[in-house]
Order: C-alpha cells, then sequence, then structure tokens
C-alpha cells in the first residue's frame, strides 16, 4: 500500500466493514510476527458501528487474546459516563469479545487533574512498550476520526498541543468545548504502522477536501498533521463525506 491511500465506500455500513477488514487483516498479521497486535481506539460515534460489527461478525477471526487496546484520546469523564470514550468502546465490542483486562489499557480519565491522567497515561505506554527516555510507541494500529473542524483525537485547531514534540500524552485546555482532554501527541499518532482515519457524512465534506486536496495548513486543519513516519496512512470515507473531492484517488 503507497504511504497514503484515500478508499471511498458508500456508505457508514460499508465503512465499518472496510476498517473490519483491516483491523482483522492487521491483527491477524501483528498476532503472527510479533504476538500481540496494538491498537489506539478512536472515540466519537463513527467508529461504534466498526466495533459492534467486530464483537458481531469476526469473534472468531481475530486473535482476541493477544490484542492490547489503547486509546487514541479521552474525555476528561470517569469510566462509566456517556462521554467516555473507553465505555463507547467497552459497550460496543470489549464486553462481547474474550480480551483479557489486562489487556485493555484505558485512559484514567476520571483523575480530578487531566495532567496527571496524562502523565499516568504516558506512563502506561512506557511501560507497555519497554521505551526508552526518547522513544515513541509504534502501535500497529491507530484509527482516528476527525471533526467538522479538522480536529482529530484531542488535538484541536490552533492548539498549542499541537506543537508538542516531546511529550507521548498531553492534556490540554479545549476552548471550543470549555474542557480539559487527555490525547496521545501527534508523533505519537503519526508513528503507528497503520493510521487509519475513517471518516463519514455530509457534515465533513468541505473539511475533508481542505484536508486532502487543500493548502498545508495544521494549525487550522490538526488531522493534515497526522504525516505517517515510516507507516501508511489510510482515509476510510464514504461518499457523502467524500462529496466535495476533486481528485477522487485511491
Ligand atoms: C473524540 C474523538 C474525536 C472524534 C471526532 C469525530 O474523542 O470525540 O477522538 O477526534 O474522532 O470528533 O467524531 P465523530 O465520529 O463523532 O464525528
Amino acid at each position: 500500500m503507497p504511504e497514503r491511500t484515500i478508499q471511498i465506500v458508500a456508505d457508514r455500513a460499508a465503512l465499518a466493514q472496510a476498517a473490519a477488514d483491516v483491523f482483522v487483516g492487521e491483527a491477524v498479521r501483528a498476532v503472527a510476527a510479533r504476538g500481540r497486535f496494538t491498537v489506539a481506539l478512536a472515540g466519537g460515534s463513527t467508529p461504534k458501528a466498526l466495533y459492534s460489527r467486530l464483537a458481531a461478525r469476526y469473534r472468531d477471526a481475530v486473535p482476541w487474546h493477544a490484542v492490547e487496546f489503547f486509546w487514541g484520546d479521552e474525555r476528561h469523564v470517569p469510566p462509566q459516563h456517556p462521554d467516555s470514550n473507553f465505555l463507547a468502546a467497552r459497550e460496543a465490542m470489549l464486553d462481547y469479545v474474550p480480551v483479557s483486562d489486562q489487556h485493555v489499557h484505558r485512559i484514567h480519565a476520571e483523575l480530578p487533574v487531566a495532567a496527571a491522567a496524562a502523565n499516568d497515561y504516558e506512563a502506561t505506554l512506557r511501560r507497555q512498550f519497554t521505551l526508552q527516555a526518547a522513544e515513541r510507541p509504534v502501535f500497529d494500529l491507530a484509527l482516528l476520526g476527525m471533526g467538522a473542524d479538522g480536529h482529530t483525537a484531542s488535538l484541536f485547531p490552533g492548539s498549542d498541543a499541537l506543537r508538542e514534540a516531546d511529550r507521548l500524552v498531553l492534556a490540554p485546555w479545549v476552548e471550543q468545548l470549555n474542557t480539559y482532554r487527555i490525547t496521545m501527541s501527534m508523533p505519537v499518532l503519526s508513528r503507528a504502522a497503520i493510521i487509519v482515519f475513517l471518516v463519514s457524512g455530509q457534515s465533513k465534506a468541505e473539511t475533508l477536501r481542505d484536508v486532502l486536496e487543500g493548502p498545508r495548513q495544521p494549525d487550522r486543519l490538526p488531522a493534515q498533521a497526522v504525516q505517517p513516519a515510516g507507516g501508511r496512512l489510510l482515509w476510510l470515507v464514504d461518499r457523502a463525506a467524500a462529496s466535495r473531492l476533486a481528485r477522487v484517488t485511491g
């Protein structure tokens, strides 16, 4: 697969299926090669259909015992809060597949101070990937969404977090949402072996065109800043989201 591929599928269901095909293929390959598959899950609503499809149709195809789950970002809420990205993945998938609790590495976003949750998660990444000082983790797969404002994970337009080059996990104040978030940094997200954006719906069409076909403005469009560092980048988008693209590529 070339460094960047854009795959346009019919609709949300086709998007979930295409993403499931990637997830299953990468999981089987990683476990066969290295005995484990590390995946950073995306938050928001789009990936929920992927998660439930994996649980419903791929219980036997995925080596769940060797899958290690992480989260690219989390809201600053406890794990039982309706806004929790962990809760969304647990209710759609983790409750239905044979994953051991020791392999579910959620962000402890219940900690009162968001920066403490970021530090705690950074320590988790260092431990789980046995990282040396300046090393960054290489996830086998990083799943990402894109907001209509061009944000990805919890890296929002204009945020200082976009320029963080050293930290693995950050706790930016998100002015647009009037809240703290916890998020992996751009360099960590960019280092995954394969990065898959899942983008669905007409509401994302103009931003997707700007991100994929417009001038490079990563501060205004953080999704543009996700550039593979040795891996591959796959944009999985449905027709509605792709409706403003001038060059139908990939
Ligand atoms: C989050 C996500 C965020 C999300 C986009 C798209 O915590 O909300 O990490 O980056 O992926 O906002 O969200 P939708 O899939 O709901 O459109």
